[in-house]
């Protein structure tokens, strides 16, 4: 990895997991919904090797963040602004979609799944990983049996996460040391997840757990 990327690795471990689960991604064009600050998609663009990325994020600030910072020198590599649930593509486009830690957000998962599947070209691969708290994981399936995909893959992910928290949290709290005014500094603390905030904990008990799953749509 690019000794810029080292500061990242464990975050940027998760993207390599979820963009590489469909398989070698060389020549493909793959859409990530919801792309927030971007550097999964530019990491997925730039070591994956599809031949196009596009990063589509509800927030019109972090689209223009990503163009800025990640797009510029990397070809192939796009951002845009759209809805996860009204996504702004045609039929059949996309071999992969991939999604992470992002669905949560969304107020009609059962839109977001067709949507998904109405862009996938046939046989497209769809690779979502997200937070649930344990007694919603039936309803998510539920959603996930009636959206046409076939599962093919599905699998708890939480230990990992927790463990990539772990090794991340020493780079992070010196971050915050360093760059966030002392008053501020609890408040990134419980974003970053570090040991001992309330994020942390709630994984490391499974209040709150993380499923990896692996979709495909039908061939024609
Ligand atoms: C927790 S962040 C995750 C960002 C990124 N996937 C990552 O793992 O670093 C969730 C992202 O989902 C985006 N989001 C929320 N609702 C959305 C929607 N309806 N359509 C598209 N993006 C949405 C938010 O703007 C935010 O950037």
């Amino acid at each position: 990895m690019d000794a810029s990327d080292e500061p990242e690795r464990w975050c940027l471990q998760m993207y390599n997991k979820i963009a590489s689960a469909p398989g070698d991604l060389t020549g493909l064009n793959v859409l990530e919904v919801g792309s927030g600050r971007g550097g999964g998609s530019s990491y997925t663009k730039r070591y994956l090797h599809p031949a196009k990325m596009t990063g589509l994020d509800y927030s019109s600030k972090a689209v223009d963040f990503c163009q800025e910072k990640h797009a510029k020198n990397v070809p192939g590599l796009t951002y845009l602004q759209g809805n996860a649930e009204d996504l702004p593509f045609g039929n059949d486009e996309f071999d992969v979609v991939i999604n992470v830690e992002s669905s949560h957000c969304y107020g009609h998962f059962d839109k977001f799944l067709s949507e998904v599947y109405r862009v996938l070209k046939p046989g497209g691969q769809f690779s979502w990983v997200d937070i649930r708290k344990p007694d919603a994981l039936p309803g998510v399936e539920k959603e996930f049996a009636k959206s046409g995909f076939t599962e093919l893959k599905s699998e708890d992910v939480t230990k990992n996460v927790v463990a990539a928290m772990s090794k991340s949290g020493e780079n992070r709290l010196k971050l915050i040391q360093r760059r966030v005014p002392k008053f501020a500094q609890p408040i990134f603390h419980s974003f970053a997840g570090v040991e001992g905030t309330q994020p942390y904990k709630e994984l490391t008990n499974r209040e709150v757990v993380y499923t990896h799953k692996l979709l495909k749509k039908a061939s024609d």
